[in-house]
């Protein structure tokens, strides 16, 4: 197995991370200046979502410059100071790998609008319209037509926002310029990558008309979702530069199957070290994707435990290695997705924690939720989310739904949820900066920030120094063998992770009711919970809401 298997990861999103030059934008200064802090949390590796020159339209996954800092976040003599601080803390940088796209005002794309004869058309997909229309009825991952018109006649290929243009990876020569852009980066020292949206790099020969029956994210599927040649050109790409470089590498896999996880994470074989999946961000959404609002938002313990069973007990023997998140810079704060956010905010968090920590595979955490930071409730003139902009109009254009209706299903998923300023202090904005932030800061900062946690032993924060402590001082947890008990239970989430040293027992109550469930097993001895000392293990044992235990079942000594 990989040493760096056995990491734990802490996504930052820059922009909201600390402000250190009192612009109100997060900067380089401010990752450098709470890398101490970071370090309490017994990381080994920041992954910085994109920090290269960006128009903004996507908040840094629209690239102008993949060799260059966002000057609003500092510069490359800062970022080298970044990785050698962080070295020193035993840190690893990840930089996000944005290449399935680059933005509209990147230097190929104005080159390929030079002329038509220019041998950058060939880097993107520039297509003649169809009838006065678009050149197929594909549609964007943001809402709305997958092509943006650049002419009367012609169309280039945006399957995100107009302003970020898909890649063509069957032009060798976009492969280069990737493997370059890795090996710049590598040669600076950072430790690897997170590879964006990589399982659709490959679109699907002669760009076909979709089935007009296949909507939202189910077109995903059979024209752009890990088509064979994505699998070729990743390969390509990574074995090229790992002649060089050993290095990290996780993949974002929208809509990714289990059948593709085990092409990308092989563990003796790995094209990249592991995987993101969707099915647990999307438990609650249908199958259009995260707007479709029909199940309305509704999912059940029941329904969770079925895709963890699925990901943790199916693959464990089938040399797969996988990464774990509740939260990211996607979708909304996991304690108000899943958890309570309100009466248990502070039992639920640590609940979810637990969960997390404890699966099979490497676990990531996102800045904020070590404090159980919440979702923010914003309005529509606060929203800066282009995907939450783009879908407003959609639903109520294509999907019919009234302005307040759409409204409402906008500010539940909205990305913004994950992105208002990290709440360092009960001080103005939050200990964030000195100026007022660029995007809204969520008015609990009074009482959930960093400061009134960090000497609180029962705090979030606390919680997550000692599980994350745990976790590293107990390899069962992130290697061990992964079997589900009480799997019926409709509100306890239980396994059992075992190795040959030792076997832990993990029962979480998920719900906001106190629950009781019986076990077989002779009493155990509690070595860390969320709660109150529980009750004695009997028979028939009593779980607080939200309670998370882990229980020390035998120690092989030896
Ligand atoms: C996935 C990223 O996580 C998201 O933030 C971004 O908008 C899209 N990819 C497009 O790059």
């Amino acid at each position: 197995m990989k040493k760096e298997f056995a990491s734990i990861v802490y996504q930052i999103w820059p922009r909201s991370f600390k402000d250190t030059n009192q612009d109100g934008i997060g900067d380089l200064g401010g990752v450098i200046e709470k890398l101490d802090y970071l370090k309490t949390l017994n990381i080994d590796y920041i992954w910085l979502s994109p920090i290269y020159v960006s128009g903004n339209y996507d908040y840094g996954y629209d690239i102008d410059d993949y060799y260059d800092i966002q000057p609003e976040y500092g510069t490359m003599e800062q970022f080298d100071t970044l990785i050698s601080e962080a070295k020193k803390r035993d840190i690893g940088i990840i930089m996000d790998m944005v290449a399935n796209h680059t933005s509209t005002s990147h230097e190929w794309f104005l080159k390929a609008l030079e002329s038509p004869d220019s041998p950058y058309r060939d880097y993107y997909f520039f297509r003649k319209g169809k009838n006065g229309k678009e050149p197929n009825n594909w549609i964007s991952l943001f809402g709305g037509s997958g092509w943006t018109k650049i002419s009367d006649d012609e169309y280039v290929m945006t399957m995100w926002a107009p302003q970020q243009a898909d890649l063509n990876w069957e032009n060798p020569n976009v492969r280069q310029g990737i493997t370059e852009i890795m090996k710049f980066w590598l040669r600076r020292g950072v430790a690897g990558f997170r590879f964006d949206v990589i399982n659709i790099i490959s679109k699907k020969e002669g760009l076909p008309d979709k089935n007009p029956h296949k909507k939202g994210y189910q077109f995903a599927d059979d024209y752009i979702n890990s088509l064979p040649k994505a699998f070729d050109y990743l390969q390509e790409v990574v074995d090229e530069v790992r002649k060089e470089f050993d290095f990290f590498s996780v993949g974002e896999g929208m809509l990714l199957t289990q059948d593709a996880a085990l092409r990308y994470s092989r563990i003796n074989d790995p094209l990249l070290d592991m995987m993101f999946h969707f099915e647990l961000a999307l438990i609650d959404c249908g199958p259009l994707g995260k707007y479709d609002f029909r199940k309305l938002y509704r999912w059940t313990i029941k329904d969770f435990k079925s895709i963890v069973r699925k990901w943790q007990t199916d693959m464990q023997d089938r040399d797969y290695w996988m990464a774990n998140y509740l939260s990211n810079h996607d979708q909304p704060r996991h304690v108000s997705h899943y958890g309570d956010d309100k009466k248990y905010r502070v039992e639920s968090a640590k609940a979810w924690a637990m969960f997390n920590f404890t699966l099979r595979g490497t676990p990531f955490m996102y800045q904020g939720e070590e404090i159980g930071m919440t979702d923010c409730k914003l309005e529509i003139n606060e929203w800066k989310d282009i995907e939450a902009i783009t879908d407003y109009k959609v639903l109520q254009t294509m999907m019919k739904l009234p302005a307040f209706i759409a409204k409402k299903v906008i500010q539940k998923k909205t990305r913004d949820n994950a992105r208002t300023p990290v709440q360092w202090s009960g001080a103005t904005y939050a200990g964030f900066s000195s100026v007022s932030p660029w995007i809204k800061l969520n008015p609990n900062f009074t009482e959930i920030n960093v400061e009134s946690q960090a000497n609180d032993p029962d705090s979030i924060l606390n919680f997550y120094r000692k599980l994350t402590s745990f976790v590293k001082d107990h390899p069962v947890l992130t290697f061990g063998r992964w079997t589900e008990i009480l799997s019926d239970h409709p509100h306890i989430i239980a396994y059992i992770r075992e190795d040959e040293h030792e076997k832990l027992r993990i029962i979480i109550n998920l719900s906001d009711k106190p629950v009781t469930f019986s076990l077989e097993e002779p009493e155990g001895t509690d070595i860390l919970t969320t709660g109150k000392e529980g009750a004695p293990y009997n028979s028939k044992m009593v779980f607080a809401p939200y309670e998370g235990r882990i229980s020390e079942i035998k120690r092989n000594e030896s």
